[in-house]
């Protein structure tokens, strides 16, 4: 996959929160932190959960909802235990306000 695919408008997704989006049947979860756009792995690497029920905390870590572990949203980097694994981040960009992502 080389292609970026629209994924919906910046307007739908609030500073600081979570927002999720289908992708080739992938769960993604979108956020916007200090008004960029970033997108990663809907699911948690510990478990199955949705990390869009998840909150961001320290204006850059989402925390699963599940085990409350974390990970960096910039980077995928587990932060917090009981997250290990690093979670996936896809590169986005913006265009006039819509969200492309490259499923890579
Ligand atoms: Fe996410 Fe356990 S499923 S921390």
């Amino acid at each position: 996959h080389d292609e970026w695919i629209n994924v919906g408008s910046v307007a739908d997704v609030d500073e600081d929160d979570t927002h999720s989006v289908e992708v080739d049947g992938k769960r993604v979860c979108l956020y916007k932190l200090g008004g960029e756009i970033y997108a990663t792995d809907g699911t948690c690497t510990h478990g199955e959960a949705d990390l869009s029920l998840g909150m961001v905390v320290n204006s850059c870590l989402i925390e699963c909802p599940l085990h409350e572990g974390t990970f960096d949203i910039r980077t995928g980097r587990a932060v917090d235990a009981p997250c290990t694994e690093p979670l996936h981040c896809y590169p986005v960009k913006v265009e006039q306000g819509v969200i492309y992502l490259r499923p890579v």
